[in-house]
């Protein structure tokens, strides 16, 4: 396996990633390839632990509570990169309760500040967008895309003002492989520079397991947002399992197996791989050709919330940002390559325009949600103490073992920090 070594220096800037490593975190296209049609043939698919989650853990506020402290307090992903391409770009998200934003410099490097003005507190970056300089609408207070406190109107007014002290204040941040991944934003960083925050960060930053689906990215076809009444938990899960395929989306996805899924894990994370049934097709080709655009969508979650979806045709990232114990903002970023467009040829599929993939890729979305909701309804009818995931659902069970595992260790973490 690979692990990346890294260290938050003086600046709050994570230093480059030394890496070691041994082998491949998660198995190539042709394995997978090998793997499901050895499934298709046998009526199998990957079966783990099965799991069973406490009701409770979704609608007690202070088990939320607990994991909102827990999540401020450790790395997750921002923003992919392609959503800040080019020099001056922004974009905002409030995460975890926290405004914030990440702009691209003048030295393409992408940096993520809290998104306050130090004078008065307004939020300087309001929607995305590309500036030279980031300018407050309030009273003028101009930034450079460094941070740096560039220009105040009528300066006279501050006798005390050290403009060199008062740029805006940076959230640790490192970018990889078609990430932005931001550390700890807690109001008390001292605490969550731990080993655990550390080895967090390499398993966001070593991106091996998803660099061939990301990097390649270069046009963000869409940007969509919704605030949903479900518990992030549950959002979660709606994308970790091949259980549902038959009879949430019955008409959507008629080419998706029926409960038929590889699932891998890394760290904290982990792959589920879909195959649609044009794959029984590369049975009679040679395994050299299995490899570039298979008939297969990867699902990874990237522990805690973000999950990125990688069909043949497009990626989308998924943000999930919880609000309290009921809702949820979930922000779908849907990407692809410049190469990719009409009249291209996929392998076992017909040729797709990514543009006119999108109302049918949001009525999958939207089934997804409404099911969701649905299971947080169910919460309250008080008719189960658990909530009961299978063998064929052990991505899901992994992710609430990894999420315990973390408070467990915060909170050893939190009774031992001096008060
Ligand atoms: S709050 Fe930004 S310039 Fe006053
Ligand atoms: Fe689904």
């Amino acid at each position: 396996m690979t692990l990346l070594a890294k260290r938050v220096n003086k600046k709050g800037r994570y230093a480059a990633p030394m890496s070691r490593t041994t082998k491949p975190l998660v198995a190539d296209d042709v394995e997978i390839v090998r793997r499901v049609l050895a499934h298709v043939d046998g009526g199998t698919t990957d079966e783990g632990t099965p799991w069973r989650e406490p009701v409770e853990n979704y609608l007690n506020p202070h088990r939320f509570t607990q994991e909102w402290n827990l999540l401020r307090a450790m790395p997750s992903a921002f923003v992919p990169s392609a959503a800040i391409p080019n020099k001056g770009d922004h974009v905002e998200r409030v995460t975890f309760g926290v405004p914030l934003f990440a702009v691209r410099g003048h030295d393409q490097r992408a940096r993520v500040f809290r998104n306050a003005c130090r004078h008065r507190g307004f939020a300087l970056v309001e929607d995305a967008g590309c500036s030279h300089a980031l300018v407050c609408r309030y009273h003028g207070w101009t930034y450079r895309l460094d941070g740096s406190l560039a220009h105040v109107p009528h300066a006279h007014g501050f006798p005390d003002l050290d403009m060199s002290a008062r740029g805006l204040i940076e959230v640790p941040s490192y970018e990889a492989d078609g990430l932005i991944v931001i550390g700890a934003i807690d109001s008390d960083g001292a605490r969550s520079s731990n080993a655990d925050a550390d080895e967090a960060m390499a398993w966001l930053t070593d991106g091996t397991t998803w660099r061939d689906k990301l990097l390649p990215i270069d046009r963000v076809v869409s940007v969509e947002s919704f605030r949903l009444a479900i518990n992030w938990k549950v959002l979660i899960e709606q994308f970790l399992e091949g259980y549902h395929i038959r009879w949430t989306h019955k008409e959507t996805l008629p080419n998706l197996y029926d409960n038929l899924t590889v699932v891998e894990t890394f760290g904290p994370n982990s792959r589920v791989t879909f195959p649609y049934d044009a794959i029984e097709r590369l049975r009679d080709r040679p395994e050299s050709t299995w490899v570039g655009r298979p008939p297969l969508t990867f699902v990874y979650h990237l522990f805690p919330n973000v999950i990125i979806g990688a069909f043949p045709q497009l990626v989308q990232v998924v943000v999930i940002d919880p609000i309290d114990v009921a809702d949820s903002e979930v922000v779908y970023y849907t990407m692809t390559r410049a190469d990719v467009g009409p009249g291209m040829e996929l392998d076992g599929e017909e040729p797709l325009d990514p543009a006119e993939l999108l109302p049918y890729i949001f009525r999958v979305v939207a089934e997804d949600n409404e099911v969701s909701a649905g299971v947080q309804r169910g919460f309250r009818a008080g008719a189960n103490k658990f909530v009961e995931f299978g063998r064929h659902e052990s991505a899901i069970g992994h992710f609430h073992a990894s999420l315990g595992d973390r408070l467990a260790q915060f909170a050893a973490t939190q009774a031992h920090a001096p008060l």
